[in-house]
C-alpha cells in the first residue's frame, strides 16, 4: 500500500442507481482512475445518495456492488486506491448535520438538482434538499484536494466549496468579508477547500438523442451492454436522413461525436473524411463505433462479471476500504467537532 501524504488528494462518488454508461465512464470514471497515478485516491459508492430516488432496497445493494465490479473491472486498483461503500462510513452522517447549521436554504434553492426536480414535478423530499450538503460533507471530511466530476457536478462542488468557507470564518476564525484566495496555503486546522477537475473533452458525453447521456432521459449505453444490446444501442443513435451519396457533417453528428471517445486522431481523421466525401452511410459509421466499442469495453466486462461473481470478496474489500476511509476521516471530525463545542470524540 502506497499512501504517499506529500500527493494531493482526489476524491469521488458514483451512485448506485442503475449500470454506469458511457457517461460516468469517460466523464468520471477513467479520468479519476487516471488520477489515481499521482493522487491519493479515493473512490465511494454514494449509496445514501442514491436514497433520494431510489426507494428499492433490494435495487440499491445490487447497484452498489455492480458499481464495485464496475470500478475495479475499469481497472481501480485497491492496493493504492481506497474504495468504499458511502453509508459504512457513518461520519459523514454528522458531519452533514455540522454543514446543514452552516447552509442557508436560499443557497439550497440554487441548487440544479433541487431545481430540476420541480420543473418536472418529481418528489422533492427533504433528501434532495439536503444532497448537496451531504455531497460536500463527503468531500471535506478527507481534507480532498481536487474532485473529478461531469460538468453537471460543478455547482455541487462550489456549494461544498462555499460550505467550507463557512464554516472556516463561523468556527475556525477565518476573516470574515474578503474574497477567498486560493493562493493562500491551507492551515491544516481549517476545513480544506476542494476543486472540481472537470475534463474539457468528456465533460458532457451526449447520449442517443444528442442530449447529455444520462440514465434518467434513457438516452444511454451501460458500458457493459452484452453485445447484442450494445449493437441495438448503436444502431438506436439519432441521425439526419441525408442520403447514402452525399456527403455529411461529421461535426454534427452525434455517431461522431461518440466515435471520437474511442478512437485515434488518424482513425477520426479517416471517419471524417468518409463523412465529407459521401457515400458513405450512417449504417457504416455506426457499425465503426460499433468495433470500437466492442473493443474497449469486451476485456472489461469480462473481468466485471468476474467480479459480480464473486459478491463476498467484493464485500470484503468494501469493508477493508471503509476502515481505511475512517481512518482519514477521524481526524477531521475531532477538528469539527472540537471546534463547534461537541466532545472530540462522542462518548460511545
Ligand atoms: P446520470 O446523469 O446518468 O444519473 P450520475 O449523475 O450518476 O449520472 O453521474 C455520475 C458521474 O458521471 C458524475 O461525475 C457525472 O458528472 C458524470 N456524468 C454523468 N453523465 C455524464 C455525461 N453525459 N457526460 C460526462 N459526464 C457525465
Ligand atoms: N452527486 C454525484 C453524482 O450525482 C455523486 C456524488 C456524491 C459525488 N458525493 C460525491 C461526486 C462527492 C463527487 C464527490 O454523480
Amino acid at each position: 500500500m502506497t499512501h504517499d501524504i506529500a500527493q494531493p488528494r482526489s476524491l469521488s462518488g458514483i451512485k448506485p442507481t442503475g449500470q454506469p454508461h458511457w457517461g460516468n465512464y469517460f466523464g468520471m470514471i477513467r479520468p479519476a482512475l487516471e488520477l489515481a497515478a499521482d493522487h491519493d485516491a479515493m473512490y465511494f459508492i454514494a449509496d445514501l445518495h442514491a436514497l433520494t430516488s431510489v426507494k428499492d432496497g433490494a435495487a440499491v445493494r445490487r447497484d452498489s456492488l455492480d458499481v464495485a465490479a464496475t470500478l475495479l473491472a475499469c481497472g481501480l486498483d485497491p492496493t493504492r486506491t481506497i474504495l468504499w461503500r458511502q453509508s459504512d462510513v457513518p461520519e459523514v452522517l454528522e458531519l452533514t448535520w455540522v454543514l446543514s447549521c452552516a447552509t442557508s436554504l436560499g443557497l439550497l434553492e440554487r441548487a440544479h438538482s433541487v431545481k430540476d426536480a420541480r420543473a418536472k414535478g418529481n418528489d422533492l423530499n427533504h433528501g434532495v434538499y439536503s444532497y448537496p450538503v451531504l455531497m460536500a460533507a463527503d468531500i471535506l471530511l478527507f481534507d480532498t484536494d481536487v474532485v473529478p466530476v461531469g460538468r453537471d457536478q460543478k455547482q455541487h462542488l462550489e456549494m461544498a466549496r462555499d460550505m467550507a468557507t463557512f464554516v472556516n470564518v463561523a468556527w475556525f476564525g477565518h476573516p470574515a468579508g474578503g474574497t477567498v484566495d486560493d493562493t493562500v496555503p491551507w492551515d491544516g486546522q481549517s476545513l480544506k477547500r476542494p476543486r472540481a477537475l472537470v475534463r474539457d473533452e468528456v465533460a458532457l458525453v451526449p447520449g442517443l438523442d444528442g442530449q447529455k447521456m444520462s440514465k434518467s432521459y434513457g438516452n444511454h449505453i451501460a458500458v457493459f451492454a452484452d453485445p447484442k444490446t450494445l449493437k441495438s444501442r448503436i444502431m438506436a443513435i439519432q441521425t439526419d436522413s441525408t442520403p447514402l451519396a452525399e456527403p455529411k457533417n461529421p461535426d454534427t453528428c452525434h455517431v461522431v461525436a461518440l466515435y471520437k471517445l474511442f478512437a485515434t486522431a488518424d482513425e477520426l481523421a479517416q471517419l471524417r473524411a468518409h463523412y465529407i466525401g459521401g457515400n458513405y452511410g450512417y449504417g457504416h459509421a455506426k457499425l465503426a463505433l460499433l468495433a470500437q466499442a466492442e473493443a474497449h469495453f469486451a476485456p472489461m466486462r469480462e473481468r466485471y462479471q468476474a467480479h459480480l461473481a464473486r459478491p463476498d470478496d467484493l464485500e470484503d474489500l468494501l469493508r477493508d476500504g471503509a476502515r481505511r476511509a475512517r481512518t482519514i476521516a477521524a481526524p477531521v471530525l475531532h477538528r469539527v467537532r472540537s471546534a463547534v463545542g461537541l466532545p472530540g470524540q462522542p462518548h460511545r
